[in-house]
């Protein structure tokens, strides 16, 4: 699955960072029970009927028997239309599914009780086989109801190490509402001005199983390891489609009512990755080799040709992985659905791929052209899972980065090979470097490969899902290819890979193979050795350069600088300086070590961390600082993009940390009045954003938006012949700033913009419904006008947004609704987030984010959270808190917060709190230290502008 699940593309670029990770250091594990499982004992006889209630031993299922192969019915009952009678009140439904299963297995140290998973679900008829002897073996059921989710089947004879056994269970269960396990997703279909037609209205059923929602599905042993084959039949309403992850094997009607389809056998998987759909949804083809693709959305949707687009460069992809693995994707087929709704965003099941259709779906015409670069990124990604994750799968949850970290290193690779013009390589810095930098500054961050006692229950798992999975995975797997060179570090993932594939793995499987590779190309470097730090300990670290010196020193980089650290990293370190080529130097030791090649003799600068390939903070004495900083003001053309953007960002946080001065990371901003790049005002753009939410509240705004206005007033004009004219220029990464421009442009007030962005608008609203918006524009445009309007811009666009059928379009509306000044206008927007018939609840969280990171709108919505947490909160409660707390930077909005902590029941977005409530800390003395003087520098920068 992506990152920043939950979350479209319009909501993406407001969200710097939002920290959840569940697990670390300071949080006490819930390890209920201990058992040494290597234990030669069986499990001890329980009497029969089972008497006691007796616990199972861990979290985790004993590993006496070991699955094999799954065959399964499942039946929805479900409808796709609901057929209104006259005499019947409620809508003819039904959201029952029953089913059952066979499951095949092997035992290798005798027991007494077959343990699986199950949740949410009946479960009758047991009936267990020795499969060698074909004896029945009596057996109970019982559940534990408990966190484990353990079935427990009790046993009246042992099952012994050696035997082969099978086991039947029927079960039933309802289809969800929540987007988890077999879950119900309803849509519109027809002309929109049948919308309250509840004829028009379809529905249809998914799954979305990773990572432990399998066992809402059918019992199962829901473990990533517990590999099996599985046979799945469905049956299902005749006039519907079942899709399931293997091909379609044979497909009969039954009767009046039913089709029964039975697929192909999947290859050997886990049982996180199992789908199926039941929908009357419709398919585009583009066959590619030997793999038949199929994209499947709305019929209209299909029809309209919003599926081409991802249909066109999913054959594309495939094919560059298979040529870069050489290993072929493994199936004859592979379908892509474009589902209205799913959360996360994408997920890999195995030869069915699921999308939220916004993320899979392109408009020409309508759609913006960087959605495109959203869309490949994601087919990207899930399809590399289909090596990385589904062949070769991590052994548990908590090396989840070995599927997501490759998963986003090697999407890169993929959309740039497809797409040259993205430019997607420099972005990925962006990307993932700043959000890995940002989540791993925090003491409460954790390591990419945590104990697997540290990760056990559901939470704990999904917490596992995080920016330091994503980002940090895929930036420390670049950090290695740049050491061995890609060529090795290909040659090492090709053999691992193979020599896996099917199986599971940790980290050490990995680094043997890059450490074969390396070996093979006589290089002598100790992977294990080089990777441990990188792996095994949380945070990252900064390293400062002193150039009178030439003595250099690593320390673990964090916001709080008080916690105190001993790590230290093996580091790679490309330099050059404005007189020598790159070139690359270790840091084994913490330090002081001395370099002559750091020492700068005539006053050259020195430049370290070229290109960003490595994962550290650069630090600087002085004197250096201030020559990379007067070259940037002069030629900044001398320094590498990538670097420009990395200066910045470095200076800020090194800043933030008390590392370094302020001022001078307010000065690494000056340039910006002459740079015309995407990377570099990027990275300013965001840095800025926390002296926006710290002091948009204060006295120092003013200055602060006058000296925005001085700096981006020459990137404005640069674009502005396109802008006013609403067209774009060229390339991908000017597209990114020309957005850019607009947005720190009128959001701090340049006259021209806001000029420009009422009159497109208001071209919109008096024009009949032809917007001539460029698509790529609308997004900042909306909002801007929406911002600077009232109630006629505002129910414009909230009309629109109810009739629009085109989801980007949908979003960029209600994401502009929230740019609103006028407090009832938020207020109101706030009330109609309750009522799914207005604001969807997939669409809630993001929708109270927004208005919560207005400033109008903070304290709103901080009020209305509280008061409907238990509602609003089911659509992501991680992002309502990272929202609505980030501006907080006051004693009491701490123990506001603090209360919010202790009397609310607040589930996974507990672990969101403890952080908000840290940065929170963190923001109070920030403030309070820094006020003074960042309101000092601003005014000193526009002393001789109008504000
Ligand atoms: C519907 O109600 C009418 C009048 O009460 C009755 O005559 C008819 O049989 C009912 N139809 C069904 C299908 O129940
Ligand atoms: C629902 O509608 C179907 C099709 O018209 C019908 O066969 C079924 O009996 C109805 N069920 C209920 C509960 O009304
Ligand atoms: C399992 O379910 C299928 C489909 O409903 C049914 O045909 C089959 O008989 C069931 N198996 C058993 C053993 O009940
Ligand atoms: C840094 O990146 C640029 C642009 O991608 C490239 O031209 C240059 O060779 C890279 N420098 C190093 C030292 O790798
Ligand atoms: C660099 O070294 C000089 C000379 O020893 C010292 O005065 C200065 O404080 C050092 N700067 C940093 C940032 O370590
Ligand atoms: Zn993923």
């Amino acid at each position: 699955m992506p990152f920043q699940t939950g979350m479209s593309k319009v909501f993406a670029g407001i969200f710097v960072a939002l920290t959840v990770s569940i697990i670390g250091g300071t949080i006490a594990m819930v390890i209920l029970y201990k058992m040494d499982l290597s234990e030669a004992n069986p499990t001890p006889r329980p009497t029969f009927p089972p008497t006691t209630t007796e616990l199972p031993p861990v979290m985790r299922l004993p590993k006496s028997l070991v699955p094999e192969s799954y065959t399964i019915f499942f039946q929805p009952h479900l409808y796709t239309r609901i057929i209104e009678e006259v005499n019947v009140t409620s809508p003819n439904q039904t959201f029952l599914f029953t089913g059952n299963s066979t499951v095949h297995f092997h035992c290798v140290q005798n027991t007494f009780s077959i343990y699986l998973h199950s949740r949410d679900l009946t479960v009758s008829d047991p009936l267990v086989r020795n499969e060698d002897t074909n004896e029945r073996i009596r057996s109970i059921v019982k559940h534990h109801g408990d966190e484990t989710d353990f079935l427990e089947v009790q046993l009246d004879d042992v099952l012994e190490a050696g035997g082969n056994y099978s086991l039947f269970l029927a079960f039933r269960g309802e289809i969800s509402d929540y987007l988890e396990g077999l879950f119900l997703s309803t849509y519109v279909e027809g002309n929109p001005e049948y919308e309250d037609d509840p004829n028009a209205e379809r529905c249809l059923a998914a799954t979305n199983l990773q990572p432990t929602d399998a066992r809402r599905l059918f019992p199962c042993f829901d473990e990533p390891e517990m590999k099996a084959v599985f046979y799945v039949t469905i049956i299902h309403r005749r006039d519907t489609t079942a899709l399931g992850n293997a091909a379609v094997q044979e497909s009969v009607i039954i009767d009046d009512e039913w089709k029964r389809t039975r697929f192909h056998v999947t290859p050997r998987m886990s049982t996180y990755l199992l789908a199926f759909t039941v929908s009357e949804f419709t398919s585009v083809e583009s066959s590619y080799e030997r793999v038949k693709i199929k994209t499947y959305a709305r019929p209209e949707a299909i029809a309209a040709g919003h599926a081409q687009y991802a249909s066109s460069i999913t054959g594309k992809i495939l094919s560059f992985y298979e040529k870069i693995f050489e290993i072929n994707y493994e199936q004859s087929k592979l379908d892509q659905i474009a589902l209205p709704d799913l959360n996360p965003s994408a997920m890999e099941n195995w030869g069915l791929v699921t999308y939220q259709q916004g993320d899979l779906l392109y408009q020409e015409g309508v759609s913006s052209l960087l959605h495109k670069e959203e869309i490949a990124k994601l087919i990207a990604h899930e399809l590399a899972h289909q090596w990385f994750g589904n062949l070769v799968t991590m052994k548990w949850w908590n090396e989840v980065w070995l599927n997501e970290g490759f998963a986003t290193y090697m999407s890169d690779f993929a959309v740039n090979a497809v797409e040259p013009a993205f430019n997607i390589k420099d972005l990925f810095v962006m990307d993932n470097l700043h959000i890995a930098f940002e989540e791993d500054a925090l003491a409460s961050s954790h390591p990419l490969s945590p104990p697997a006692e540290d990760v056990q229950t559901t939470a704990e798992i999904t917490g596992m899902f995080d920016a330091i999975s994503y980002s940090k995975g895929a930036i420390v797997l670049r950090m290695l290819a740049d050491v061995v060179g890609e060529t090795v570090f290909n040659k090492g993932i090709k053999m691992y890979l193979k020599a896996f594939k099917g199986e599971n793995t940790d980290h050490n499987n990995l680094w043997d193979f890059i450490q074969k590779a390396e070996d093979e190309n006589r290089e002598t470097k100790n992977i294990a050795e080089l990777m441990h730090p990188w792996t095994n300990q949380m945070g990252y670290p900064v390293i400062t350069i002193n150039t009178t010196t030439g003595e250099i020193y690593q320390k673990q980089f964090l916001f709080n600088h008080s916690v105190e650290s001993s790590l230290s990293w093996k580091i790679p370190i490309n330099y050059m300086s404005n007189v020598s080529a790159s070139a690359r130097v270790w840091l084994y030791a913490t330090g002081p070590v001395k370099y002559e090649e750091f020492i700068s003799n005539k006053g050259e600068w020195i430049l370290a961390n070229i290109n960003c390939t490595g994962y550290y903070r650069v630090n600087y004495n002085q004197e250096n600082w201030q020559r990379l900083l007067t070259q940037l003001e002069t030629n900044q053309h001398r320094i590498p993009l990538m670097n420009r953007g990395q200066l910045v960002d470095d200076a800020f946080n090194l800043a933030r940390a008390k590392l370094l001065d302020v001022t001078l990371a307010l000065n690494s901003t000056r340039f910006l009045s002459k740079e015309k790049e995407y990377l570099p005002w990027e990275s300013a753009i965001r840095n800025l954003k926390y002296f926006v939410l710290m002091f948009d509240r204060t006295e120092v705004n003013g200055p602060m938006q006058a000296y925005l206005r001085k700096q981006v007033k020459g990137l404005y004009n640069y674009f502005r012949n396109y802008t006013d004219n609403s067209t774009v220029p060229e390339d991908h990464s000017s597209q990114h700033n020309q957005i850019n421009a607009i947005q720190v442009a009128c959001s701090n007030g340049l006259p021209e913009c806001i000029e420009m962005a009422q009159k497109q608008f208001a071209d919109w609203m008096n024009s009949n419904n032809t917007n001539n918006i460029h698509p790529n524009l609308r997004s900042t445009i909306y909002c801007q006008a929406v911002a600077a309007g009232g109630k006629k811009e505002w129910e414009f666009a909230w009309n629109k947004y109810l009739s629009s059928r085109d989801t980007s379009e949908k979003d960029q509306l209600r994401h502009a609704l929230s740019c609103t000044r006028k407090i009832w206008l938020l207020n109101r927007y706030l009330e109609y987030t309750l009522d799914p018939e207005k604001i969807r609840l997939m669409d809630v969280a993001s929708t109270i984010f927004s208005i919560g990171r207005n400033v109008a709108g903070q304290a709103l919505a901080w009020n209305f959270i509280r008061a409907h947490w238990e509602y609003v909160s089911q659509g992501g409660g991680s992002l309502l808190i990272a929202g609505v707390s980030s501006r907080f930077s006051t004693q009491f909005e701490l123990e506001e917060l603090e209360r919010f902590q202790a009397d609310y029941d607040l589930g996974a977005a507990y672990r969101t709190v403890s952080l908000a409530i840290e940065q929170t800390c963190v923001n109070i003395q920030w403030v309070r230290e820094n006020r003074d003087t960042v309101l000092q520098w601003f005014e000193g920068e526009t002393a001789t502008v109008e504000w």
